[in-house]
């Protein structure tokens, strides 16, 4: 496996998983394929256009034709499927989107990859397709139960994964990952919009009690993983990636502006977002049993998120500046009622 179609390569982790193959294999070609929605960033591979194995394509997923060229071009052995609209509350606010790049666009990726006879197609995928979790954890047979537009679109581009894989025998692997932080996580995600925030002392908004727990994992150890599965993983099989310990998001912003030396008073509870799942929860055994384990601990991911955060506002004080951030913040956050 050579020359790799990293779909969605501009946004956060498909960036960091560009880095990550570059660093990892010598031999290795990266070809990154990406729309560039607000979510896509160039400032992420920065470096990188000197690298001869790396190179960029501006596309659609959804667009069969660009996407068929750039495979015969590059010649390419396997895709990696980063790109898909990725945030519930914009999910909440326009589900549109979501069908279309993470069910209609993994379809087009699929049938790429069964035509071109590649040797691995992977969809990196969420646990959120699982649906909320209050007690115990899922396993990679349970059923998908998404409840978010967000999520039920992921499924449904799991879904056709697993059919690719049965009626076309394109060999498949998917692996779904709890929440992601670290370097290039664009600012409307909790936990790079709570630093950046507290940072310029603006309010933490929490979503009602803040009572809900999520599993965050530092992105080089999904990135690992991912590479793993790649090699190692088992055509038709889903993969969970996750650490097994989950915190509340009050404790999370808490412990963010403990790193930060901030007041415990720019936390606001603000309107809940509807159907926000309480909690999600991964067993990851099918997974450590191919070598792979968690190198940091959640307060070890914090941490090193934090400063990445602080070293680098070039980085986020551009996007936070930006017309479609405001639009964005003001239309999220405008509504939302303070809550006693
Ligand atoms: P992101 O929003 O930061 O980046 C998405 C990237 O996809 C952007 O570069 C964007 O330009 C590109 N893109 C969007 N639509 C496209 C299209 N139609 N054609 C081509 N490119 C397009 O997302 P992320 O947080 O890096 O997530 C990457 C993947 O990992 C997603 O599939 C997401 O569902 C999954 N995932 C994310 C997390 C997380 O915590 N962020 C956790 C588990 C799984
Ligand atoms: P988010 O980063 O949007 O990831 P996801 O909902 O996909 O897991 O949110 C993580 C958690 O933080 C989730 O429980 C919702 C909560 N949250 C807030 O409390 N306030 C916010 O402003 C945001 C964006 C999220």
């Amino acid at each position: 496996m050579r020359n790799l179609l990293i779909a969605g390569g501009a946004g956060f982790i498909g960036s960091n998983f560009v880095h990550y193959i570059l660093e990892r294999y010598s031999d290795y070609r990266v070809v990154v394929y990406d729309k560039l929605t607000y979510a896509g960033n160039l400032d992420n591979l920065k470096g990188l256009e000197r690298d001869p194995r790396y190179a960029f394509v501006h596309g659609d997923i959804c667009d069969m034709d660009r996407v068929e060229e750039t495979m015969r071009q590059y010649k390419i052995d396997a895709i990696v499927n980063f790109a898909a609209e990725t945030h519930v509350d914009r999910s909440l606010m326009s589900p549109g989107s979501f069908i279309q790049t993470d069910v209609y666009g993994t379809y087009v990726l699929l049938e790429a990859a069964k035509k071109f006879g590649i040797e691995r197609y992977h969809q990196v995928s969420t646990d959120e397709v699982y649906g909320e979790v209050l007690q115990g954890s899922s396993r990679e047979s349970d059923m998908l139960a998404a409840r978010s537009p967000y999520a039920a679109s992921k499924a449904g581009g799991d879904l056709m994964v697993y059919a690719y894989f049965i009626s076309f025998g394109v060999p498949t692997t998917i692996t779904r990952g709890s929440n992601n932080i670290g370097p290039y996580q664009y600012p409307e995600k909790v936990v790079p919009l709570f630093i950046t925030n507290a940072l310029d002392n603006l309010p933490l908004p929490i979503y009602g009690d803040g009572q809900q727990m999520r599993d965050y994992q530092y992105v080089w150890d999904h990135c690992e993983a991912i590479d793993i599965v790649l090699h190692k993983g088992k055509p038709g099989e889903v993969y969970n990636v996750g650490t097994g310990v989950e915190t509340r998001n009050i404790d999370m912003a808490r412990m963010i502006l403990k790193l930060l030396n901030k007041p415990e008073s720019l936390i606001q509870h603000v309107t809940d977002r509807p159907g926000h799942d309480r909690r999600y929860s991964l067993n990851c055994d099918k997974l450590k049993a191919l070598g792979w384990r968690s190198a940091h601990t959640f307060e070890q991911a914090l941490e090193k998120t934090v400063r990445w955060y602080v070293e680098n506002e070039w980085w986020w004080r551009k996007i936070k500046s930006g017309e479609h951030y405001r639009e964005y913040y003001e239309r999220n956050y405008g509504q939302r009622q303070v809550l006693k």
